[in-house]
């Protein structure tokens, strides 16, 4: 739920705080970095290649290997020039771990065999896999980062309470700059599978998420506060968001995804904390939703904090296979009930346009654009939206409230604007 994933970001930014202020407090940084890379993991791996088994990894899916992968990091991380980390073929149980930078070189992670994530909450600060700081990154490889979240899942309570227990995201980019991420599987994430904060110019691609569409808070990829973010032909199915777009985010690029089972491709939840930035430059292109909760999604919550603006917003060529709510703006949105006042939203959406938008829908309101009447939708252009409702009790409709702009060739049910 984007209620979660709200307080979760407060969260990081906390965290993020704390990191920051100790870094601060060190006279140099980056020799200190390379110092304690020396101390942990010995001298720079052979050939410039940390084959995690020659540290002391083991294959078998039992044995903790979380030590030699932490000093396969902290040597490559204090090596110059290209530096590997090899996850050869096995399953290798892992609990936390830190990956961070800054890095004396480029850093490769092979991953070719599984990662398995502890069940151990009480070895979890706060993430499974963490990357922080780190330029010029690539992770690539066929192999898994299993989260194993069934074994976890029963102790998430955040559908019942405001302040619960964030359980472990899998894998996070912090402060990540030029970074691809590429052929891996997510698994099973205990929380989220990637949430990528701060970064600027990181590919995903390749990529496959998958946890059962009924698994708690599993979005697929959550961003925030980041800019030149491209998902490239990866496909997502998930037990939440398959992808979030959260403020801050600039310049992103969607291309090839399909999503489902999930809750669709979503631009929020946006407005709900002090000073949240503007969200731009959003492209969504050659997509499929299949049987998602929602299609193409964008919410505001109805009592914001934040004044802020959504806009250059585009779709194009997407595919419905039976998705809910294909397109909906939802400017009051309001998860659990928690809003206070109503109808008051200071977050302004857009420049939004929707072209080629086909298929089926599982709800009647192929299209709903609930806008608020303080603060219009405007500049909305739908051009060749033709998505049918695959009931057989109800035809398929439009519900347009407080949205201004055009539609160009499309089914006249949906032409509400
Ligand atoms: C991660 O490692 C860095 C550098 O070695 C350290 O400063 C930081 O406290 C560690 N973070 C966590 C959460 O353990
Ligand atoms: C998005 O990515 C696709 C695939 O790499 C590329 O062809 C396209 O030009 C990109 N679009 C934008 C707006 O960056
Ligand atoms: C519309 O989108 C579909 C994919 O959903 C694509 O196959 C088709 O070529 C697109 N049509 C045009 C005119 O671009
Ligand atoms: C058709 O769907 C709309 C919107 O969900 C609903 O309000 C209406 O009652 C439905 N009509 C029938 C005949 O079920």
């Amino acid at each position: 739920m984007a209620f979660t994933k709200d307080t979760m970001m407060m969260g990081a930014l906390l965290l993020l705080a704390l990191v920051c202020a100790a870094y601060a407090g060190k006279a140099a940084p980056a020799s200190k970095g390379s110092d304690s890379a020396a101390a942990d993991g010995g001298a720079a791996c052979p050939g410039g290649t940390c084959d995690i088994t020659k540290l002391g990894a083991s294959g078998n899916g039992k044995t903790d290997s979380t030590k030699a992968v932490q000093s396969a990091w902290a040597s490559a991380c204090g090596g110059t020039g290209k530096q590997k980390i090899l996850i050869p073929k096995g399953d290798y149980l892992v609990g936390p771990l830190n990956f961070t930078g800054p890095c004396k070189g480029d850093v490769t992670i092979q991953v070719d065999g599984n990662l398995l994530a502890s069940t151990d909450l009480s070895q979890y600060k706060a993430n499974w896999i963490e990357i922080l700081r780190v330029d010029n990154l690539v992770i690539t490889g066929k192999g898994k980062l299993d989260g194993q979240g069934p074994a976890v899942w029963s102790k998430n309570s955040c559908a019942k309470k405001y302040d619960c227990k964030i359980l472990p995201n899998s894998l996070v980019l912090d402060y990540v700059n030029n970074g691809e991420v590429s052929g891996i599987t997510l698994l099973n994430s205990k929380f989220f599978h990637m949430n990528v904060f701060q970064c600027k110019d990181v590919v995903i691609k390749d990529v496959t998420v998958t946890a059962p569409g009924d698994s708690p808070n599993t979005d697929g990829i959550h961003m925030g506060d980041s800019s030149g973010i491209s998902i490239i032909n990866t496909v997502i199915g998930v037990g939440d968001d398959c992808i979030s777009i959260g403020p801050g985010s600039t310049k992103v690029n969607i291309t090839g995804v399909t999503c489902g089972p999930g809750h669709g491709i979503s631009i929020g939840s946006l407005g709900r904390y002090k000073d949240e930035k503007d969200v731009t430059d959003i492209t969504v292109k050659d997509c499929t939703l299949k049987k998602s909760s929602n299609g193409l999604r964008i919410k505001a919550y109805e009592d914001a904090n934040s004044v802020l603006t959504a806009s250059k917003i585009h779709y194009e060529n997407i595919k419905m296979e039976d998705a809910g709510n294909p397109i909906i703006i939802d400017m009051k949105y309001c998860p659990n009930k928690i809003c206070t006042s109503n109808g008051a939203s200071k977050v302004t959406v857009k420049d939004v346009s929707f072209k080629n938008i086909t298929g089926t829908s599982s709800t009647p309101e192929a299209v709903s654009l609930l806008c608020s009447d303080k603060i219009p939708c405007s500049g909305v252009t739908m051009d060749n939206v033709k998505v049918e409702y695959s009931g057989t009790n109800n035809k398929t409709m439009a519900v347009c409230n407080n949205a201004k702009g055009t539609a160009t060739g499309c089914l006249k049910e949906l032409a509400c604007l």
